[in-house]
């Protein structure tokens, strides 16, 4: 029997009292019976502090916090209680000015946590304030963590009086360009009072009959499954239904056939929807269990009873790609992509003839995302009979098409509508829960509801795809690169869709940034027995770029000149081709190293002064580039309805992934319709619904800002055309309507004009509209008795054209910083029965993150971007790593080839080299 406790206590200035169980989380609490979902609930087991409230004025993190532990007539300070939209507490106002909530999730737990610290000491330093951060456990993995700090220094001075608020108020002039300025987000109020809803916020404000699923996950890597029963668990209380494969018959394969490229073995129908003869990776799901509660559907998912005969688990490219590895996929080979480059002559004579020569084996794991907001989504049948899915995806036409492939539906009985998200920095390419949500809907006739627990957000979510890189570099007697060879195998784990696009970015930048006249290479994508791929940020170049980056490091040595002026030598520039053999519209690397000379030589000095034998500092250099749009034909379209008030509506799916959608909406169409003499707030937007909205397409490939922006000139064009009067006035709604104009136009971009398609037979090809480039350097202080590398500062100088928003633009090249910091040195999901949390996975906190990130720019107007724009949220993730990897050979000597730099392959590295 359950026995219940009744609790006096005061929530935010109001004395409230409790019936709760007394086992039960003051969060649960919060959220489920308070409905004070401002607090957020991430990893569940106090390690991100998105949870965090205020007791007596005491940070809790109130995910672990029993209600049993809290005493009678406690004060309870949750983020609605800190300030509200019409009443904002100064780091409210902070947070936007120095737009801190990008995803948002991690914002009112920061918030609350720091109110504490103001109230406790209110002139803290920055040191102070990190270490408050720390000691709290608020993690944020958009950021860099920068911001915060930022914004909690200023609304300490708000609130002493050193600013007033007007400082913290941005104020765009009427009549000016929005393009490079700091103009607030749209989505920054509603996530700094915690009153934005998220996924699991709105599954607590679902209809009561909606069903809450839990999936059933194979606990091994490879298996056959002998039997499955759900007997049980279909006696337990409150379970609608548990679905199997069976359930499915004929529909239990994954619609992911349309993706397969040419020359790719694998058909795509690789993946069932429900394992019922095999086990693929850690996690597969076997059964969807669907009960009233969350808690029900957990634990009779627990009463599921799978037997297994287990098969040899493949956990590395080279295993599963072995001549006698067994096939995963029976009847598919393991190796099902390959992809040859060539370009320019035979490189075997030119490296048997090449004054220089380095070469080596190089390996990126499998970086796991380490979002705060575990998955989570909800499906229903809409009024208009639509299969209804509400989803983090970061490209909402893509489920849709999968859902409607796997079921058998035409797309437009599928519906996508996108939640806020609490991040996905690209896992959410790849649909999956939104088939399973789909399904359940589809099976039982009623609402359902998907959370993952973060263990299962760990291990049943894609990762970056770990690539064995080998690589060879040959140089002239001055230096001069003649030639580049590579084999590149690619752990795609247990799933395709996408192993063979993945392949043709890790072609396409190894050992680019530089004019390299001859390339031989193959890369090989590889089915393993890992967690399945997905993108991640800067998609298939960290792992290449690791490998040609560090063997310019290795080259320079053995000519014995220095690294930055060994890649100065060889930059592109005009007449330069990339790996893919394309010439380029822009030359910006020059500008962007001769900006870094000064301070690379000053890093070089302070290296030198600064360096102890016990801690050795280094300074490492690392150049990137990376693609704006997608392949050959990329395009989207976006739609400007003028309205009776006079305002205009965008309708795009510009998916808000934390990067800035909304403002790269609000400043595409507030630049695109300048001629109307519009304000910002005259401008609605309407985003993310495929039933509403037209395809914009991927929030991926830094293509989003440039692509909408396109098509939002576009339909501008046809707006305003439609509006102007002879006398080149517009007219108003009304009058467009007393004359049968319309007021809904269309705009579109295609890059198929601009672009030449990527070539299957020789990795040549000019598929994207333009690129944006980079110079890293990182300057690092390696502790020689453990190993333990510090970052003690980064350096970024890049080209991304034209600025739009620089608060948006900013707040990614930071936390692109940050995810480097965190792939160089502890990132790493290997194991799926240990890695399942985020300090198990090496979460950078923030003081794993340095204070010092300098980011610098150029920009170099793009002919084919929208008001000269490339992109922007892939440059930061392309190289950082490198830099670092590179700073600590300079600072020790020892290389690491193979990432995450842990202490202990450091510390073997220096032992290796006293020998
Ligand atoms: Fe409570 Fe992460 S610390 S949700
Ligand atoms: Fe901090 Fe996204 S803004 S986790």
């Amino acid at each position: 029997m359950l026995s219940l406790k009744i609790i006096s206590v005061i929530v935010n200035g109001i004395r409230k009292s409790i019936v709760c169980d007394p086992e039960e989380t003051l969060g649960n609490v919060l959220r489920n019976q308070l409905g004070l979902t401002g607090t957020k609930l991430g990893c569940g087991t106090g390690q991100c502090g998105a949870c965090s409230v205020l007791i007596d004025g005491k940070v809790v993190r109130s995910c672990v916090k029993k209600m049993k532990a809290i005493p009678e007539n406690a004060n309870i300070v949750t983020i609605e209680g800190i300030g509200t939209p019409d009443n904002l507490h100064a780091l409210q106002i902070a947070w936007m000015y120095h737009g801190a909530a990008q995803c948002g999730f991690c914002t009112p737990g920061f918030i609350v946590s720091a109110k504490a610290l103001l109230d406790e000491n209110i002139n803290p330093t920055r040191k102070e304030v990190r270490d408050w951060f720390q000691k709290h456990r608020n993690a944020c993995r958009c950021t860099g963590y920068k911001p915060l700090v930022d914004a909690v220094m200023d609304a300490a001075k708000l609130i002493r009086g050193e600013i007033a608020l007007e400082d913290l108020t941005f104020k765009l002039p009427e009549n000016t360009s929005m393009l490079g300025t700091k103009f607030p987000r749209p989505d920054g109020l509603p996530k700094v009072t915690g009153t934005c809803d998220y996924g699991h916020d709105l599954i607590l404000k679902l209809p009561e009959d909606t069903l809450h699923m839990a999936m059933v996950n194979a606990k091994v890597s490879h298996a056959n499954i002998l039997s499955i029963d759900i007997s049980e668990a279909e006696k337990m209380p409150g379970v609608h239904k548990v679905i199997t494969a069976k359930d499915l018959g004929d529909k239990n394969v994954m619609g992911f056939t349309f993706m397969a490229m040419p020359k790719n073995k694998n058909d795509g129908k690789e993946r069932p929807v429900l394992c019922d003869k095999k086990v693929f990776q850690y996690g597969d799901p076997i059964a969807l269990v669907c009960a009233d509660t969350e808690v029900q559907a957990r634990v009779a998912a627990d009463k599921v009873k799978v037997e297994y005969e287990l098969l040899p688990a493949y956990m590395s490219g080279p295993e599963a790609a072995a001549p006698d590895a067994m096939e995963i996929h029976p009847g598919i080979p393991n190796v099902h992509f390959e992809l040859p480059v060539i370009k320019g002559e035979e490189t075997g004579p030119i490296m048997d003839e090449a004054a220089y020569v380095v070469e080596g084996d190089f390996y990126v794991q499998r970086q796991p995302h380490l979002v705060l907001e575990p998955e989570v989504g909800f499906a229903y049948t809409d009024d208009e009979g639509r299969i209804t899915v509400h989803t983090k995806s970061l490209v909402v036409v893509l489920p849709q098409i999968v859902i409607a492939l796997t079921l058998g539906l035409p797309p437009e009985k599928v519906r996508i509508i996108m939640n806020p998200v609490g991040a996905s920095f690209g896992y959410k390419l790849t649909p999956n829960s939104e088939v399973y949500m789909a399904v359940g809907t589809w099976i039982t006739g009623k609402p359902v509801a998907l959370h993952y627990d973060y263990a299962q957000q760990t291990y049943y979510t894609g990762k970056r795809s770990p690539m064995n890189t080998y690589c060879k570099l040959a140089a002239d007697k001055d230096g001069k690169l003649l030639a580049m060879e590579h084999d590149i195998i690619l752990d795609h784990g247990a799933y395709d869709a996408g192993g063979d696009f993945l392949a043709t970015k890790a072609a396409r930048f190894c050992g680019s940034c530089y004019h390299i006249p001859n390339i031989r290479g193959l890369v090989k994508s590889t089915f393993t027995n890992n967690a399945f791929g997905t993108a991640f940020r800067a998609y298939g170049s960290p792992q290449t770029l690791f490998a040609s980056e560090s063997l310019m490091d290795e080259l320079a040595a053995k000519m014995g000149i220095d690294p930055f002026e060994l890649r100065y030598k060889n930059i592109y520039r005009p007449g330069s081709t990339t790996p893919s053999g394309n010439e380029l519209d822009c030359h910006p690397l020059e500008q962007l190293m001769d900006m870094m000379r000064p301070k690379y030589q000053e890093a070089q000095a302070r290296a030198i002064t600064e360096s102890t034998p016990e801690l050795k500092r280094g300074v490492g250099i690392s150049l990137g580039t990376y693609n704006t749009t997608g392949d050959h034909g990329d395009n989207g379209e976006v739609d400007l309805e003028l309205m009776p008030d006079g305002t205009v509506t965008v309708y795009n799916t510009y998916e808000e992934q934390g990067q800035g959608a909304e403002i790269g909406t609000l400043t595409a169409a507030y630049e695109a319709l300048r001629p109307l003499g519009l304000k910002p707030e005259q401008i609605n937007l309407v985003m993310n619904d495929t039933a509403k909205c037209p395809i914009t397409g991927a929030a991926a490939a830094s293509r989003l800002f440039f692509v909408n922006g396109n098509a939002t000139l576009h339909a501008a064009t046809q707006l305003m055309d439609a509006m102007r009067k002879p006398d080149g006035s517009f007219r108003t709604y009304q009058e467009m309507m007393a004359e049968g104009i319309p007021v809904k136009y269309r705009g579109k971009f295609t890059n198929a004009d601009h672009t030449t398609p990527y070539n299957l037979d020789n990795g040549q090809g000019s598929p994207s509209s333009t690129y944006m480039y980079a110079v890293f350097m990182s300057e690092v202080e390696v502790n020689t008795n453990t190993g333990k590398v510090n970052v003690l500062k980064m350096t970024l100088n890049t080209d991304i054209g034209t600025i739009g928003s620089k608060l948006a633009v900013d707040g990614q090249m930071y936390g692109g910083l940050a995810q480097g910091i965190g792939l160089a040195l502890s990132e790493d999901f290997y194991d799926p029965a240990k890695h399942q949390t985020m300090v198990a996975c090496g979460f950078p906190y923030i003081n794993d993150i340095t204070d010092d990130l300098e980011v610098n720019y150029i920009q170099t107007p793009r002919a084919t971007g929208p008001f000269g724009a490339a992109g922007c949220g892939e440059i930061p993730l392309t190289a950082p790593h490198v830099a670092i990897i590179n700073a600590i050979n300079n600072a020790t000597g020892v290389r690491i080839k193979d990432l995450p730099a842990l202490p202990e392959k450091v510390l073997a590295g220096l032992k290796s080299l006293k020998k």
